[in-house]
């Protein structure tokens, strides 16, 4: 169900030092992108084989705004994997017994796709996002 790895996403204090930290690699950096309706403004890290999302909080009621606190200096927010149908996802997480959260229902994501979420609970203390590609 999950062939391929599409981001980690890592969220940080300071957007563009960490911008610089991955140019000084040789990585290919986005200019960052205001993303009003996820309360987030992001930077694309795009590598041969996947992709570092880095996540800083935009506006009030942020959905990383908590995790920053939690982790000033900034972590690794969740991992995305790849699905072709995001229904059959959701029913084979419930089949697992692995909590979606929200309404159990997909949204769009960050990248325009539909998305979910599995409780970081029900998966080892990481938090996952599924979309379908
Ligand atoms: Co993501």
């Amino acid at each position: 169900m999950i062939p391929r790895l599409n981001h980690v996403a890592i969220a940080v204090p300071d957007l563009a030092e960490a911008s610089a930290s991955y140019a000084a690699l040789g990585a290919k950096v986005s200019e960052p992108q205001d993303l009003p309706e996820h309360g987030v403004t992001v930077v694309f890290i795009t590598l041969d084989n996947t992709k570092i999302e880095l996540l800083h909080p935009l506006g009030d009621g942020s959905p990383i705004a908590g995790f920053l606190d939690k982790n000033p200096s900034g972590g690794i927010h969740h991992l995305c994997f790849e699905v072709e149908d995001i229904a059959d996802a959701s029913a084979r997480l419930g089949e697992c017994g692995i909590r979606v959260l929200g309404d159990g229902k997909p949204k769009t994501g960050a990248h325009g796709k539909p998305v979910l979420f599995a409780h970081p609970k029900d998966f080892q203390g990481a938090l996952i996002e599924f979309e379908q590609e």
